[in-house]
């Protein structure tokens, strides 16, 4: 009776606390400002704070941040913090912040002088405190909320005349095109460093978004880069500076040969994009497999990852697909972006917020299919899309499946494995020899029968437990079957984790292999995960003294 009464008390407590330890959410008391360590963004105690940013528009005609008619700022912050994100990735125009006449205009008469009566009545609803301010004024009001929702903010100067971006011939491409003086440029860096001087969650400015068009050239992207990184760097010297490439944000190569010579140090990010279409249609044109080997391979040695090995963080400040599910050339994309950013441990910023603008390219009301709210503003468009990235966001030590945003997970030791919420992921560890085991278990996963779940065994020793990277896209985890076959993890219907015939190994482009996609992720610098792992014992430890004790 003792005994079982005790182990009662025990699963009791650990049933009451162990969703709680489970679920323990990071909050964004990051104690700014952050600084870089090598390749991580670090707050002030030296502990890695990582950017899950969601971008949020302001840099159209309308110079307002997007859906103000739609939903009061507060609802919008507050749920941007909700879904699982930290950080915003505000966009501005440069001329709001050099022009006074437009700073000084007002938010309603902006909006009459474009027509939109309609979005006037809404922000008038949602938002009456902001409809009569100057424009700048509002600007700061946005800014101001999220920081008081906590949500670190990073000020982007996306475009200087505003209006939806970008194009190669649309004169604020690069520096000495019509709009796009690099006087007035440094001149509006300095004005929006000083002015959120004292905002303690405004934790960098991207100096400027998607460089391109004809005048790009690398001379003078060092000679204006270094201008405005200095520049911003003096006036506020707690910022993060974050720098973009040419190319629209896909080609920071020059930096393998020629490093920024800056007066300063620790505060240096580089910003990346990658959408579907940085490929074109390749994605639907060739096969997923060499499609995706290639395209990382070109993050990797042309847009910037080569950074994380020069000591440098890289931000990949762009990066989203229509979130209606219906495009392939996204969907492919995207198992492979996903794959390639958890691996890698990236920050990043997702585009975008919105379900619709205001006014977009001479369209009212357009809808926004990349955006994570619906058109309204009222629902999220796709939650199992937000569950595909929550990995990103707090990387565990994991098996992690892009095309469902789950994880490999154990029910119990007599269940077969299955993907479930990567929150609940076991921690695994990757040898040397390529065995995949429990963390502090003898525990590794073995390949048993084609087409049967990849199973627990305690011998780990055999070829059926090795597994590796494959294909052109290392998207594949294979082993071998004891006859020597080689087979590649995969998911049966009922989501349990299972060996099959590797797919789409030849050039077929018709062969979808997402499902067969596999990343082996790293967690080892994720602070909630050590702290909920710290939390786990230190209750274990607790509940052994209760029991002890009671003896
Ligand atoms: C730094 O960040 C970590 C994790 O986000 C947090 O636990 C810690 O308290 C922060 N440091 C300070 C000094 O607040
Ligand atoms: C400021 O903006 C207004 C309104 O768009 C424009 O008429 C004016 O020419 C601009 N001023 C400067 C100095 O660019
Ligand atoms: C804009 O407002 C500022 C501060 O209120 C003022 O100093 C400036 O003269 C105004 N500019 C214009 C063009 O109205
Ligand atoms: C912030 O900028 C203001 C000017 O806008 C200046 O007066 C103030 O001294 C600055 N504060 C700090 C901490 O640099
Ligand atoms: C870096 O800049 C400083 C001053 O701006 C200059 O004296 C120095 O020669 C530069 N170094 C290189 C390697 O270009
Ligand atoms: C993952 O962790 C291992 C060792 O813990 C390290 O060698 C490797 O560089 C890390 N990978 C990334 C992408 O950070
Ligand atoms: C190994 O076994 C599987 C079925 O379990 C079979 O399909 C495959 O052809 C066998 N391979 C060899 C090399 O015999």
């Amino acid at each position: 009776m003792r005994t079982s009464s005790y182990s009662f008390l025990f699963l009791t407590i650990l049933h009451v606390l162990l969703p709680s330890l489970i679920t323990n959410h990071h909050h964004s008391a990051a104690a700014l400002p952050l600084s870089t360590d090598t390749r991580w963004i670090v707050n002030e105690s030296g502990q890695r704070v990582k950017l899950s940013c969601v971008n949020w528009v302001t840099h159209l005609e309308t110079m307002l941040a997007e859906g103000l008619s739609k939903q009061p700022v507060d609802v919008i912050s507050k749920q941007i913090v909700s879904t699982g994100f930290n950080c915003v990735r505000l966009t501005w125009p440069l001329f709001l912040f050099t022009n006074d006449s437009l700073a000084n205009l007002t938010v309603r008469k902006s909006f009459r002088s474009l027509g939109l009566l309609e979005s006037v009545a809404g922000i008038q609803a949602n938002n009456p405190k902001i409809i009569d301010l100057p424009l700048i004024d509002a600007y700061q009001a946005v800014v101001s909320n999220l920081d008081s929702n906590n949500v670190m903010i990073i000020l982007d100067n996306h475009i200087s005349k505003p209006g939806w971006c970008c194009s190669d011939f649309d004169g604020n491409g690069f520096f000495g095109d019509v709009y796009f003086k690099p006087e007035m440029w440094i001149k509006g860096l300095i004005k929006v460093a000083t002015m959120f001087n004292s905002t303690k969650n405004v934790v960098g400015m991207s100096l400027r978004n998607e460089l391109r068009g004809p005048r790009q050239n690398w001379n003078d992207w060092y000679r204006y880069v270094q201008q405005g990184a200095e520049a911003v760097h003096s006036a506020n010297p707690n910022l993060l500076v974050i720098v973009s490439g040419l190319s629209y944000d896909r080609d920071l190569s020059s930096l393998l040969k020629k490093p920024l010579n800056l007066t300063f140090t620790g505060k240096v990010v580089f910003e990346a994009h990658w959408y579907s279409f940085s490929d074109g249609s390749a994605w639907i044109d060739g096969n997923p497999n060499q499609v995706c080997g290639r395209a990382v391979k070109y993050m990797m040695e042309k847009a910037g990852g080569f950074l994380l090995a020069q000591g440098y963080p890289l931000f990949v400040s762009e990066f989203g697909i229509d979130q209606r599910g219906t495009n392939d050339n996204d969907n492919r994309y995207f198992n492979c972006f996903l794959g390639w950013a958890a691996e890698n441990d990236l920050d990043s910023a997702l585009w975008t917020l919105g379900g619709s603008y205001y006014l977009r390219e001479g369209v009212v009301g357009l809808e926004e299919f990349y955006g994570m709210y619906d058109w309204n503003w009222g629902k999220i468009r796709n939650p199992s899309f937000l569950q595909r990235i929550a990995a990103l966001h707090r990387p565990h030590k994991i098996i992690y499946h892009p095309a469902t945003g789950l994880c490999v997970l154990r029910k119990s030791l007599f269940e077969p494995l299955k993907l479930g919420p990567c929150s609940m992921s076991e921690s695994w560890e990757y040898s040397a020899r390529n065995v995949l085991t429990i963390k502090g278990t003898y525990f590794c996963l073995q390949a048993d029968k084609l087409g049967k779940p990849a199973t627990l065994s305690i011998f780990c020793n055999g070829e059926n437990t090795k597994w590796e990277a494959v294909s052109d896209s290392k998207m594949h985890l294979a082993s071998k079957l004891n006859n020597g076959s080689v087979v590649c993890l995969d998911v049966s219907s009922d989501n349990s984790v299972i060996t099959s015939t590797c797919k789409c190994q030849g050039r077929d482009k018709n062969c979808d292999p997402g499902k067969q996609w596999f990343k082996i992720v790293n967690s080892t610098r994720d602070a909630t995960a050590t702290n909920s792992l710290l939390a786990i014992k230190e209750a274990t430890n607790l509940l052994k003294e209760v029991m002890l004790t009671s003896f």
